[in-house]
């Protein structure tokens, strides 16, 4: 995915209800299946303007914020400046250089990872900077016909939940569970509401 995309949609990505509506539903989600401590390091990866990890940046010691979009990072930096938080590491350098090597006790990542190209590189380098029994938490699409992303190409389609954790599982990941998780609701190119649906796997490194 090119960062022209996220380019065009940073400065208004917040305006879009659903997707407000879609990041409270997932921090809910990682807030039931995680037990927070003080002393909790975590990165959102893919974490764009910040819809979700700002929600959860005051339950954690330090967040990790994580994406490859300059301009969807900006947008995050204005709001770190104006909110005045300091537990929050901004970075879009790859993942080994933005963070620690195992220094990471949760990762969660919300509608990143069907954009990303390599996934068995990036489970692999994800490893690589979380603790051994670290959480990894993904919140994303089940698989669809292409139609969410218009006449953008995307590398994924979403997932088939048992596939994705297959490919997690060859490296270093052990899934625990995944389940439904709601569904999103986007306009068609006839005006009318679509629904896609939506999963979320949690894992650990073994
Ligand atoms: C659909 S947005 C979701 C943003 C945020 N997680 C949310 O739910 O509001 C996908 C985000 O993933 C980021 N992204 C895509 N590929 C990436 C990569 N290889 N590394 C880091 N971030 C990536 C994009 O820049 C974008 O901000």
């Amino acid at each position: 995915m090119s960062d022209d995309m996220f380019g065009e949609a940073a400065t208004t990505w917040d305006d879009n209800p659903e997707r407000v509506r879609m990041a409270e539903e997932f921090s809910r989600e990682v807030e039931k299946l995680f037990a927070f401590t003080p002393e909790t390091v975590a990165m959102d990866f893919g974490c764009g303007t910040g819809l979700i990890g700002l929600r959860l940046a005051p339950r954690v010691k330090k967040l990790y914020m994580v994406d490859s979009s300059q301009a969807m990072l900006a947008v995050l930096r204005s709001k770190l400046d104006s909110e005045n938080i300091a537990n929050v590491v901004v970075s879009s350098a790859p993942l080994g250089k933005a963070v620690e090597k195992t220094s990471l006790d949760l990762v969660f990542s919300s509608m990143a990872l069907h954009h990303v190209d390599d996934l068995p590189k990036l489970f692999t380098d994800m490893h690589a900077v979380m603790k051994p029994g670290a959480a990894l938490i993904i919140g994303e699409l089940l698989a669809e016909d292409g139609s969410f992303h218009g006449d953008k190409a995307v590398p994924h389609h979403g997932f088939v939940p048992e596939e994705l954790a297959a490919l997690m599982e060859e490296r270093g990941f052990e899934v625990l569970h995944h389940h439904a998780h709601g569904m999103v609701n986007k306009p068609g190119p006839d005006g009318g509401l679509r629904q896609f649906g939506k999963f979320v796997l949690k894992a650990c490194t073994r």
